[in-house]
């Protein structure tokens, strides 16, 4: 065997040996961080509290983040809906006159119940369950 011959040999063989180090590291390393990605759902971070009780006017509600409406349409009873709107996704927008309202399309949604009381949406907004603590609101 020539000198430039055992030398490719050589250079090979360290070649497949770094490439199979490198694929246990990859295999050892994916599953762990996959399991505390931030996007992994059983990962995903709780929000904390979304709210402040005494920020939500009796009678009313507000949209927080642009993904849940949380209202209290009396004093000692509070609601935590999704904002998406159940007719074709749209954030729903603001709470009025005691009523939740998708800018999309119009329709309106109890801030009771959910229900869908103008169309076209039909279903109810999705319930979240939440707990206050010390005054604050956090979900489920
Ligand atoms: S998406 Fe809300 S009314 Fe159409």
């Amino acid at each position: 065997m020539s000198e430039s011959t055992r030398r490719a040999v050589v250079i090979r063989t360290a070649l497949a040996g770094a490439a199979a180090l490198l694929a246990q590291a990859v295999a050892r390393v994916r599953p762990a961080d996959a399991a505390t990605s931030p996007g992994h759902p059983a990962e995903r971070p709780a929000p904390g509290p979304i709210a402040r009780l005494r920020d939500i006017p009796v009678g009313g509600g507000m949209v927080v983040r642009g993904q849940w409406v949380v209202t209290r349409p009396e004093r000692r009873v509070v609601r935590v809906f999704d904002a998406a709107c159940t007719h074709q996704g749209c954030p729903v927008s603001e709470v009025r006159d005691g009523l939740i309202i998708c800018p999309c399309h119009g329709s309106r949604f109890s801030i009771t119940d959910g229900a869908a009381v103008v169309g076209p949406a039909r279903r109810p907004l999705t319930r979240r369950r939440f707990a206050i603590l010390r005054g604050r609101i956090h979900l489920r």
